[in-house]
């Protein structure tokens, strides 16, 4: 049988969750993927209506097929948990279920299990301001929605992984270095990220023989690191000062997902794999 993926945080065809599902279903992998709530009508309407199509082009000529869009908001655990305005919201009353908890079951419900989960998702409302001029509910709300969103998905998902399954989020190199620029908690989130990935590889290894790994990706020019405004320069800058100097493909990212949730990397966990050009290896630009 080939293995079953759920990739969270896929709603258009420029970022690096989509990239993924492309080199996990070129390898054969089934794709399911999590979308964002606010964001699903377009991406379902864009998807039906081939606006992928061109993108959804596989090596060997076929086009890569979504077997099932999941609504999620990963800052949700359980329905207990959404306050009554999300609720009654327009661009969330119209879909159900889409708490991490139901989630995971809707995909039991439909598919039994999973081998393979993805989470390709960050939110930090304050990213734009530095850290110093963050406030605390800014800060809380980049934790919540790009690091504790992992431990949430995971936590309900790894009891329908199959053994030696493998997880992967993406998270960057301003965690352990300074970046301005990328603030409101941001810097912080990728820190806790990548900082449970040890532990977590800890736990779901011993107790479920699940991997967990994460990518620390080169800049991309996604819908997300728009809305940070200034991508186009840390692009400019990695192409001046990376030891490899060529732009960084989302497909390249999607290629070492692939690698991570496969057997071959089957000794690895609880590692955070640069895929950036070597940026990261450098001290000073020159
Ligand atoms: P993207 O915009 O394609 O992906 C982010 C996704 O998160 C979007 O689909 C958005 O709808 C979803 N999302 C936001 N809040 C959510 C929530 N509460 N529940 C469910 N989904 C939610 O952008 P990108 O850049 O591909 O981001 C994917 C991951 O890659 C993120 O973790 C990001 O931090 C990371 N990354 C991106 C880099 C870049 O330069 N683009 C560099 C290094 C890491």
């Amino acid at each position: 049988r080939g293995k079953r993926a759920f990739i969270a945080g896929v709603a258009d065809d420029n970022g690096y969750g989509w990239a993924i599902a492309k080199s996990l279903a070129a390898a054969g992998a089934e794709i399911l993927v999590g979308t964002w709530v606010p964001a699903l009508n377009i991406f379902e309407t864009s998807l039906r209506r081939g606006k992928f199509d061109e993108s959804r082009v596989l090596p060997d000529g076929s086009l890569m097929d979504i077997t099932k869009v999941y609504p999620l908001d990963a800052i949700f655990d359980c329905p207990e948990h959404v306050p009554e305005d999300i609720k009654n919201n327009k661009r969330y009353a119209g879909s159900t279920k889409w708490t991490v908890k139901e989630v995971a079951e809707s995909v039991k419900e439909d598919f039994g299990s999973i081998d393979i989960l993805v989470h390709s998702l960050a939110n930090g409302p304050e990213v734009i301001k530095p850290l110093l001029e963050t406030s605390r509910n800014g800060y809380l709300a980049a934790i919540s929605a790009s690091s504790y969103s992992f431990v949430s998905l995971l936590k309900h998902f790894v009891p329908i992984m199959n053994p030696g399954g493998a997880t992967i989020s993406l998270t960057y190199i301003a965690s352990e270095k300074i970046i301005p620029g990328y603030g409101g908690g941001m810097s912080s989130a990728k820190a806790a990220l990548e900082s449970d990935t040890r532990v977590l590889a800890f736990e779901a290894g011993r107790k479920h023989k699940i991997r967990v790994n994460t990518i620390s990706a080169g800049p991309l020019r996604s819908r997300a690191a728009k809305a940070i405004g200034f991508i186009d320069m840390m692009i400019d800058y990695s192409l001046e000062n990376a030891p490899l100097q060529k732009e960084l493909s989302a497909e390249e990212v999607g290629n070492a997902a692939a690698f991570l949730a496969s057997p071959l990397a089957s000794a690895i966990t609880g590692a955070v794999v640069y895929v950036d050009n070597g940026l990261n290896a450098m001290g000073v630009g020159v």
